[in-house]
């Protein structure tokens, strides 16, 4: 057992909430009780897109479009993310927060269930970024994998969920990616208390 005292995890986010309209949705959140990424997760999605060079993103769940405005700040005007949610009025929200961001030039929700999206697609993406139903996380990922080009990066959220366990096994034997599996505690992410990974598919 380690004597090193370290910082509580929340004392970071003083570093993390630089965005008005970011912060009004985690705000506004906890009203309406989505499960958002929150700015330790979002702002390192933005950091992976950046250092990708991302510029076609695909979400998969995008609810009141939080990650989605993280991504569009992160792929920058010319760039493009696409966002997937099946809740109608929950779209909706996204679009309205899209307009608050000024991002509704590089982001757009298609309202509709990204199962079929994936399965019928044929475009090559930088970065997929998975938060939908976990028990659809192993069905979804031959064509996750599908749609990336070689060295894009699929980011999946909430890996520590029970119903995320099996996922997990097939995500890390994958023979066409490499992954690493990060858990912690995050801030404003629900729960607190999890684990995303990150997988680079090999050129
Ligand atoms: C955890 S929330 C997404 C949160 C968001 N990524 C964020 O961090 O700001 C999951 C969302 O995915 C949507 N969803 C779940 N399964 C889906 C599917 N198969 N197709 C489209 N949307 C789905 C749900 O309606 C919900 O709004």
């Amino acid at each position: 057992m380690s004597d090193i005292e370290t910082l509580d995890y929340k004392e970071f986010g003083k570093y993390l909430r630089d965005d008005k309209v970011l912060a009004d949705i985690e705000q506004d959140n906890i009203e309406r009780e989505i499960n958002l990424i929150g700015p330790s997760v979002g702002k390192l999605l933005y950091i992976v897109c950046k250092m990708i060079g991302a510029k076609k993103v695909l979400e998969l769940g995008t609810a009141n479009g939080y990650s989605t405005i993280w991504l569009a700040k992160a792929v920058g005007p010319g760039g493009q993310v696409i966002g997937m949610e099946y809740d109608p009025p929950t779209a909706e929200i996204a679009i309205g927060n899209f307009k608050k961001a000024g991002v509704s030039d590089i982001a757009s929700v298609v309202i509709g269930d990204a199962m079929k999206y994936i399965k019928e697609s044929q475009e090559t993406f930088d970065l997929i970024f998975m938060d939908i139903e976990k028990e659809d996380y192993t069905t979804s990922l031959p064509d996750c994998v599908r749609l990336l080009r070689p060295g894009g990066v699929l980011f999946v959220d909430n890996v520590a969920f029970v119903t995320a366990g099996d996922f997990n096994d097939v995500l890390n034997s994958h023979p066409e990616l490499e992954t690493s599996f990060i858990s912690g505690q995050f801030i404003s992410h629900a729960p607190d208390e999890d684990a995303i990974s990150i997988s680079i598919k090999k050129k």
